[in-house]
């Protein structure tokens, strides 16, 4: 993904695309005649698939974490970053609210939200957070935390809170004693009904009358939801059951462009998104807001393990948006790369291995995979990439040799030459429909002795980088297409991330994802692009099985993979007319067809889901099963 010229990215084209180009299958025919396809799959022979290939790409973007599946639903909840202001907040009562850098809750949290009182104050009063574009609220148990310094003993009463219905939904008292010395933290716990829609807003209010003509500062607020697997700082229950649906193999974090920084000073910094959250002073982030880091270092892997997904973590590699460091300058950074691993590998006698264990995490982490950098054949990298690469990979690959490392591009220009035996390199493509099913035969000429990850994909269809629009079942079709062409070769195409996986409604800088939300129930929304990967990564077998088909490719499509006796036939059908199919393997019996179908231009939008995948029971005649592909469908047929 690419900031600034995001057209010039689109051109942007790796050396062997272009070669591949040379043998594009041929989309606009309309099969041969009304006779079905007939697909005769063999139980025998084949390459090992790989057991990682579908995953998702994931950085902090679109309010995709903060604001989305990290739990924490208050906005600019620690005055992180310096470009929010007073964003969120709103004075209940006769006071004043401002932002007060002179009272810091900590080191890293550097203003609290000081609330003066008028002197004539009877009533409660206090502020408002409206979260991101409203707070989500559900008939379900909250946790709720803030620090507080000022003399105040007695009630803090809590709200759940319509903005403009004044309904309360929840309401919730508790008793404290503050000084003004310091900052204390108080924790509670309440229950609350479901408000309708998503117009709420949070409220904390104190009795007017005992602080009258004076003031008390509050900071670093939280509000969370149910958490997925009740992790405390964890997961919203919602939007990570909607994710764990798919069953993705990996997960590639923290980036992405967002990695990289504007600026070197504002990269992400794994040090500063680990251990209690008011220790992590947040970073003012490459797409265009302040990221809490509460989505930090730790809680990326524990999504991980609680999804049983293999984590692929990048590492800065000495590029940021305003500058690039290399050579001797890069060694602090590569030291600090070696302290990271320490933090997730070392055991509990090692400084940073202890940390960790002081963190929550007693056993080390699996990394089994990292990744050099971002995009280094983008925005100036390309040229001093094979030392940063070499230096950074030396390093890594002298400590921990069973590491398997990934380099940032696949741009041999770009690369050390030769690339060391082992290391994966990262094809990233953002394409129009057409172009992703003439790349359907794009891995089948490669080098086998390359292992390649396309570390970002998706169908983008349009020219206007920041527009709001959605997958379209002719667009995810051609992403299955291309699918298909990795899953063929998965012998060399050992991981592949669709991108990006979701956006906040209200905060979009790029679509489409995978799916989408705001703060009203009802609103999560899955993209037909979700129902593909979805589709894909819960339908692959261990093996990737042979075809012998009586047409050519275009504009039905398909590929294959078994586990043992369990069999899962691809098909996608790019064209207005219908296809049918006769697959035949023999020895099954019966199983589940899966079909995604839809008019070429139809995607689902907030609240209308409009497609999504339908499966029914299907029984083989002596092993034939026979298939009907309506326009631009997509299909898995799973049999035993
Ligand atoms: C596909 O079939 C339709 C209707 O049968 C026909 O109009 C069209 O010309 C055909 N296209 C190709 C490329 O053969
Ligand atoms: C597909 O099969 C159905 C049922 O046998 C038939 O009605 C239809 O005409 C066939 N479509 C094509 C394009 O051959
Ligand atoms: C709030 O600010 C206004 C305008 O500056 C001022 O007149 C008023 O006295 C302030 N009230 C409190 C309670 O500080
Ligand atoms: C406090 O006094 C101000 C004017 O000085 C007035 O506007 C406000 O309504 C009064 N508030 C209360 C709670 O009496
Ligand atoms: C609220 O949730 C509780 C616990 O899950 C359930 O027992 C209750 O029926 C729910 N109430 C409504 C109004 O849905
Ligand atoms: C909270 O305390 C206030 C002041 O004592 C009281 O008026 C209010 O009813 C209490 N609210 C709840 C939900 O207990
Ligand atoms: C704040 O001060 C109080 C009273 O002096 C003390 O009991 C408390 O431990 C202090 N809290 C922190 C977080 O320093
Ligand atoms: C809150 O809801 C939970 C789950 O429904 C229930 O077990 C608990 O008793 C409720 N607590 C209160 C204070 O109502
Ligand atoms: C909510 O608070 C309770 C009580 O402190 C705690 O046991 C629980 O872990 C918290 N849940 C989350 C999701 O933070
Ligand atoms: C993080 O690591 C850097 C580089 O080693 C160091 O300069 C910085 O002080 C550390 N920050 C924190 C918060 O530990
Ligand atoms: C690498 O090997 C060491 C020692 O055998 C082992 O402890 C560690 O878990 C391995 N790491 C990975 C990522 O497989
Ligand atoms: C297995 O790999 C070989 C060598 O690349 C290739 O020729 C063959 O077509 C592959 N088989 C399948 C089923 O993909």
């Amino acid at each position: 993904m690419k900031i600034a010229s995001i057209e010039h990215s689109l051109l942007r084209v790796v050396l062997f695309i272009i070669l591949s180009h040379l043998c594009v299958a041929d989309t606009a025919t309309n099969g041969s005649s009304s006779d079905p396809v007939v697909l005769t799959i063999s139980g025998k022979g084949g390459n090992k698939s790989s057991p990682l290939l579908y995953g998702v790409m994931f950085e902090e973007m679109d309010h995709s974490g903060d604001g989305g599946i990290h739990g924490q639903l208050l906005q600019n909840n620690g005055f992180q970053g310096n470009s929010l202001g007073m964003t969120a907040y709103a004075p209940i009562g006769s006071v004043n609210i401002s932002q007060d850098t002179s009272k810091p809750v900590s080191d890293a949290i550097t203003s609290s939200l000081r609330v003066s009182v008028s002197s004539n104050a009877t009533e409660y009063v206090g502020f408002a957070n409206t979260g991101y574009n409203g707070v989500p609220v559900r008939n379900a148990t909250y946790n709720s935390s803030f620090w507080m310094s000022g003399t105040y003993s007695g009630t803090i009463n809590l709200q759940l809170i319509g903005s403009h219905s004044g309904i309360v939904y929840a309401d919730h008292n508790l008793t404290v004693e503050s000084t003004e010395s310091n900052f204390t933290q108080f924790k509670t716990t309440f229950n609350s009904s479901a408000s309708p829609d998503g117009d709420n807003e949070w409220h904390l209010t104190f009795d007017g009358e005992k602080v009258a003509g004076s003031a008390l500062n509050f900071g670093y607020i939280e509000l969370f939801p149910p958490t997925y697997h009740e992790r405390e700082n964890g997961l919203r229950e919602d939007l990570a059951t909607v994710f764990e649906k798919v069953k993705f193999n990996f997960l590639r974090f923290p980036g992405g462009n967002n990695i990289e920084g504007l600026e070197i000073d504002s990269r992400w910094k794994w040090n500063r998104t680990i251990g209690p959250v008011v220790d992590r002073p947040g970073r003012e982030s490459d797409w265009f807001y302040p990221n809490t880091d509460a989505l930090g270092l730790d809680e990326y892997l524990w999504w991980c393990e609680d999804m049983q997904m293999t984590p692929l973590l990048a590492m800065w590699a000495g590029k940021s948006y305003g500058g690039i460091v290399s050579g001797s300058d890069l060694q602090p950074f590569v030291d600090d790369i070696l302290n990271e691993l320490e933090y997730l590998l070392g055991n509990s006698s090692t400084h940073f291995g202890a940390l960790r264990v002081k963190n929550g995490r007693k056993d080390p982490w699996k990394i089994p995979y990292v990744e050099i950098g971002n995009e280094d054949d983008l925005t100036g990298g390309c040229d001093t990439y094979p030392d940063r690469f070499s230096q950074i990979y030396t390093a890594i690959h002298d400590a921990y040799p069973n590491i398997t490392l990934v380099a940032s591009n696949g741009d041999y220009s770009c690369l050390p030459s030769p690339v060391p035996e082992g290391v994966i390199i990262d094809l990233h493509l953002y394409r129009q429909p057409d172009d992703f099913v003439a790349l359907f035969n794009q891995f089948d000429n490669q080098p086998r002795n390359q292992s390649i990850m396309v570390g970002e994909y998706g169908c983008r269809n349009t020219s206007n980088a920041k527009g709001t629009y959605w997958s379209y079942i002719q667009g995810s079709c051609s992403e299955a297409i291309y699918m298909m062409g990795m899953e063929r070769n998965s012998d060399i195409v050992q991981m592949a991330a669709y991108a990006p996986l979701l956006e906040h409604f209200g905060f979009v800088s790029w679509s489409p994802t995978l799916y989408g939300f705001n703060s009203s129930s009802g609103s999560i929304t899955p993209s037909t692009s979700y129902f593909v990967q979805k589709m894909f990564a819960s339908n692959k077998g261990d093996t990737v099985i042979p075809i012998n088909s009586s047409t050519e490719f275009g504009p039905l499509y398909w590929a294959a993979t078994k586990s043992d006796s369990q069999y899962y036939v691809k098909l996608a059908n790019y064209g207005p007319e219908e296809q049918n199919v006769t697959v035949s393997i023999s020895e099954t019996k019966s199983g589940r067809l899966e079909m995604l179908s839809g008019s070429r231009l139809q995607g689902n939008t907030p609240y209308e889901v409009d497609v999504e995948t339908v499966s029914t029971k299907i029984e083989g005649k002596e092993g034939n099963y026979s298939v009907s592909m309506g326009p631009w469908a997509i299909a898995v047929l799973a049999v035993a």
